[in-house]
């Protein structure tokens, strides 16, 4: 069997680490690995492959800050010219980016046999690029790779059970990366922590970048909040460019903006903060693997079930409302421990239900 991987994007690395190693353990499957160039960024593409151990790139396509047509465009064009040469009988894609659309409309055009994981994710705002990318690749999945039960419930809700394609309730990839990831941590050194009670946030969103007030708002709020407890801040370039545009206010010392970090940085900082705030997927449910309560900067969520169980709470972008969290959170319980999402045997999971397809 030879699957077709597309991968552009931090977060996608992240969850293609599990997944390679999956099938690395079955000779039978061949896997070759597509890098769109989306993340092209040392620390936000190279260090993956280096620390996750993902197999190095078959092929690199470069197409990285662009607009989203122009991206999707011209990904979707050197796609195909690899899926026409590499005649996958798979293609493999991952959660909801202008890659992620780009392989899927390939595949469906050239009649290949499309897996998404990370399937059936709604977060109902259609303003959302992410939104718009997931619901087409969706509906062109031969199979649908669900991470919880409120996405096999959005498949179901949209009718999937009446299209020509299979939801199969993997679990989350993610889980298995931070079980993985978690024994290989290491602490960063290039900054200095002020003390181990420390908040690690994250912004990148493009409905919090693209909004000059939201981004003052949030980051006002982070003003705030590091008058009393230190901010750990790896910005994303996103986010870096916008900050130096719109000249947003950023000085306050215990504010520590820090370049991107590698993942193993990353599951440290995670694993040793006492909250996180962010707007990232990810993110969130990383917090909750770790143990910690989460503070999301964004009005919806697609990971319901963190919000229902009490271990995350929606506060947008209101400086007041976003202050208040901080103020009330209080640290997860053994009563938000539920396995939610698979209990690390999600890509074992997938790859058993691609070698059995008929
Ligand atoms: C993309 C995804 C988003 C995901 C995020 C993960 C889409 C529509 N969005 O958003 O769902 O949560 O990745 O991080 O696919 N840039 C650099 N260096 C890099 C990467 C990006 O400078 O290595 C800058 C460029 O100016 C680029 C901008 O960031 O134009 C945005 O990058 P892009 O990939 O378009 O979107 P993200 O915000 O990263
Ligand atoms: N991440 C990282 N280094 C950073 C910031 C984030 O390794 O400096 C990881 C984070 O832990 C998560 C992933 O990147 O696993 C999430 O990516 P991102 O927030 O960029 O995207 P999203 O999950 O929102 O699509």
């Amino acid at each position: 069997m030879k699957i077709l991987t597309i991968l552009g994007a931090r977060p996608q690395f992240i969850k293609a680490g599990s997944v390679s190693r999956e099938i690395a353990k079955h000779k039978e499957i061949e896997e070759i690995i597509v890098h769109t160039g989306q993340h092209y960024d040392a620390n936000m593409s190279d260090i993956f492959f280096e620390e996750m151990q993902i197999p190095k790139p078959d092929y690199f396509l470069g197409i990285g800050g662009k607009s989203h047509g122009a991206m999707t465009g011209q990904t979707i064009e050197k796609i195909e010219e690899v899926a026409l040469k590499e005649n996958p009988d798979w293609i493999m894609v991952y959660g909801d980016t202008n890659s992620t659309l780009a392989g899927a409309l390939v595949a469906s055009k050239l009649h290949i046999k499309l897996a998404h994981i990370e399937a059936g994710l709604r977060s109902f705002n259609m303003k959302m690029p992410e939104e718009v990318n997931r619901i087409l690749t969706d509906r062109v999945s031969n199979i649908l790779f669900c991470p919880t039960d409120a996405a096999v419930q959005n498949l179901k809700n949209e009718g999937y059970d009446n299209f020509d394609c299979k939801i199969v309730k993997s679990g989350d990839v993610m889980q298995d990366g931070a079980i993985f990831y978690k024994n290989l941590a290491k602490k960063p050194s290039h900054f200095t922590l002020h003390t181990d009670n420390f908040i690690l946030c994250t912004i990148h969103r493009a409905e919090n970048t693209d909004d000059e007030n939201r981004l003052r708002s949030i980051f006002e709020a982070l003003e705030e909040i590091a008058k009393q407890k230190q901010v750990i801040l790896p910005l994303h370039p996103r986010t870096k460019k916008i900050l130096e545009k719109t000249h947003t206010s950023h000085s306050h010392p215990n504010l520590t903006i820090i370049d991107p970090v590698g993942y193993l940085e990353m599951v440290w900082l995670i694993d040793n903060c006492s909250l996180v705030m962010t707007d990232s997927g990810g993110l969130q449910k990383e917090a909750y693997f770790f143990g910690k309560p989460c503070v999301t900067l964004r009005d919806e969520t697609e990971w319901v079930e963190l919000v229902e169980c009490g271990a995350n709470v929606l506060v947008g972008a209101d400086k007041g409302k976003i202050v208040e969290a901080y103020k009330n959170h209080s640290p997860l319980t053994t009563q938000h421990s539920h396995n939610l999402y698979g209990g690390g045997k999600a890509s074992e999971k997938i790859i058993k239900e691609l070698l059995s397809y008929e």
